[in-house]
């Protein structure tokens, strides 16, 4: 028989002290396995620190280490390998004993090869399986790396991996993405990942700024240059110079700034006000909106070079109830989070709350669950959150009669679910989008409440 062993089949131990049983097992074990034959324990031991192996058969009565102690030395060596030993009927209760020392089954000689192989191929699976678990945690770990920017769907993993992949290039940003998605965060970490992390970050909103002093706010003035400048001023990318500017809401930067930002990325330096010359500056530049600024160059409101000149790496963040299914996490990481924050030991969110949190349609993102958690937290004296406030859940009409509770709601979803139909002209997707529930709720619902 050849002892030729097959490619990507898994490795099986078996020790045996009778030739005659090893080469039974041999015959079966192939050519689904790489069987690797003993024929006693020291044998055995040797080969386990050459192979990785799947599985083990031992036989239990041994001459010079017996079944149980080759056992006990093997789940010292990897005690997550699945152990199957074999027994004559009158050693049952070694068996018994080694499954007790962590044995996954014993079969009983003469055993039919079925058994065995039913046997080995579940502990391969089993081990497949952990396996496949272990990487995950693994890439839960590198996702923690990513410290408080919480995500496992696909886009936000290609997010991490965007900002992982250019972290020493300092090449210019455009983060996009509906209020709170996160734009400020990503656009820190982008920071934090570069070789300029212990270098400046400076954050400019350029929302909150007037025109008129837009100029000395970003490149500083020198005293006397304007009314009102007393002191010489240095300005936002003077001071981000050797790091990281990060211009939030940059469609708000009015067209005169426009240019200079475009000189900016052309030639590395600036202005101050008044100033005498040029300062050279080298300072990444990471933008970030929340407008649609495609139908500001269509408008010409933004200058395409500049856009261009920007958007050298986009960066375009998901709104919260396109990746659902980070709610969970992000769930469970902001109760932590405020758990410690307010010293608060808040057990958990009570499942009726959890699916009005997952249903939700969250317009103000994650900024909005944080909010909402920490409202929580606050209002939770202990054990489980068992009420949550959402938007769009306040009632505002009163009904004149008091009646049940049960009605009034009743009559209240009835009349909120007939306006957002109005408000879509019926149209059933885009009204559970618009109430943040399920279709199918929404048609159960529909016809529960006589909504035809
Ligand atoms: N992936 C995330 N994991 C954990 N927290 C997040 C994540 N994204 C955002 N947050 C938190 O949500 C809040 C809002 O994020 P951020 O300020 O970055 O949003 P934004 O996109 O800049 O919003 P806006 O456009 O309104 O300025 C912050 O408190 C931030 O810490
Ligand atoms: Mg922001």
């Amino acid at each position: 028989m050849d002892n030729k062993m097959i490619e990507g089949a898994p490795y099986i131990l078996v020790v045996d002290d009778e030739a005659n049983m090893l080469i039974a097992y041999k015959t079966f074990l192939k050519p689904d396995y790489n069987p690797i034959l003993c024929s006693n324990g020291t044998e055995a031991l040797q080969k386990l620190t050459e192979y990785s192996f799947s599985a083990a058969i031992l036989d239990l009565k041994m001459p010079d280490m017996d079944g149980l102690e080759l056992l006990e030395k093997i789940k010292e060596h990897d005690s997550d390998l699945g152990v199957i030993m074999s027994t004559a009927t009158n050693d049952v209760k070694y068996a018994v004993q080694a499954i007790k020392k962590g044995a996954f089954e014993y079969v009983t000689k003469p055993f039919q090869y079925e058994e065995i192989l039913g046997l080995v191929a579940k502990i391969v699976e089993r081990r497949e399986l952990r396996k496949e678990n272990f990487y995950l945690k693994s890439a839960l770990k590198e996702q923690q790396s990513f410290s408080d920017l919480i995500g496992q769907t696909s886009v936000m993993r290609n997010v991490f991996m965007i900002i992982e992949n250019m972290n020493s290039v300092g090449s210019t940003v455009l983060i996009t993405g509906e209020s709170g998605t996160g734009k400020e965060l990503v656009a820190h970490a982008i920071h934090q990942r570069s070789d300029r992390k212990n270098k400046p970050f400076v954050v400019v909103n350029c929302a909150a700024i007037p025109e008129n002093l837009f100029e000395s706010e970003l490149f500083g003035h020198e005293r006397g240059s304007f009314t009102g400048a007393f002191e010489r001023k240095i300005g936002k990318f003077e001071l981000a110079d050797t790091g990281t500017i990060f211009l939030d809401e940059i469609g708000c930067l009015p067209q005169s700034m426009q240019a200079k930002l475009l000189r900016i990325l052309q030639d590395n330096h600036i202005e101050r006000v008044g100033g005498k010359g040029p300062i050279k500056i080298s300072v990444r530049i990471v933008a970030a909106t929340n407008t649609d600024l495609e139908q500001a160059l269509k408008n010409k409101s933004f200058r395409e070079d500049l856009f261009y000149r920007l958007n050298v790496i986009p960066i375009k963040l998901p709104p919260l109830r396109e990746r659902r299914a980070d709610l969970p996490l992000l769930i469970e990481y902001f109760l932590k989070k405020f758990n410690e924050e307010l010293k608060k030991q808040i057990a958990g969110i009570d499942r009726q709350v959890m699916n009005e949190l997952l249903e939700y349609d969250w317009p103000g993102n994650i900024r909005e669950l944080k909010n909402v958690i920490e409202r929580a937290v606050v209002l939770t004296k202990n054990g489980m959150i068992t009420d949550i406030s959402l938007r769009g859940k306040a009632v505002n009409g009163m009904p004149e009669t008091l009646t049940s509770l049960k009605e009034a709601s009743a009559e209240f979803e009835k009349e909120y679910i007939k306006k957002a139909l109005a408000k879509t002209g019926g149209n059933q997707s885009e009204t559970s989008r618009l109430l943040g529930i399920h279709r199918t709720t929404l048609i159960s619902k529909m016809n529960l409440l006589g909504l035809k």
